[in-house]
């Protein structure tokens, strides 16, 4: 079985964008975290990362095809993107949201998510963890 992983924009900068926020750890790490975490369940993961709504957008439509989960940070987009939140819809997967900051304790704009209404879990705060979390309880739900 394989997850999609969708990282949205400016998460390609992880490890150095205001890392007392986000982490130290890379995209590169991230990605690998969540690669080992699903090789435990016997999956595997196909990382995507865009700057571009677009972009995402068409790796989700894509994932229809050949994957039967979707971890999703979309970043800023999070709080802003119906289009992203449709297209997730679009494909009926499982869905989890994760982000890396606990978005509740921070500026009011990053508390109303567009995603979690259609999530099936939602991971804030945990940092690069979060990720493997995630992989975890999607292997739990797609086992069920
Ligand atoms: C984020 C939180 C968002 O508010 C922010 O725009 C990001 C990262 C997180 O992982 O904590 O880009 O999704």
């Amino acid at each position: 079985r394989r997850i999609l992983l969708v990282n949205g924009p400016n998460l390609n900068l992880l490890g150095t964008r205001e890392p007392d926020i986000y982490g130290r750890e890379t995209l590169a790490d991230v990605e690998a975290l969540a690669a080992r975490t699903a090789a435990e369940f016997d999956m595997e993961v196909r990382p995507v990362q865009s700057n571009h709504e677009g972009v995402l957008i068409d790796a989700i439509h894509a994932a229809r095809e050949d994957c039967h989960a979707i971890v999703i940070n979309p970043g800023g987009l999070t709080h802003t993107s119906v289009v992203l939140r449709d297209a997730l819809t679009g494909v009926a997967l499982p869905i989890a949201e994760v982000h890396l900051s606990n978005v509740h304790a921070r500026e009011p704009f990053r508390h109303r998510s567009y995603v979690s209404p259609i999530a099936d879990f939602v991971i804030a705060g945990c940092g690069a963890q979060g990720y493997a979390f995630a992989v975890r309880r999607l292997a739990t739900l797609l086992a069920g």
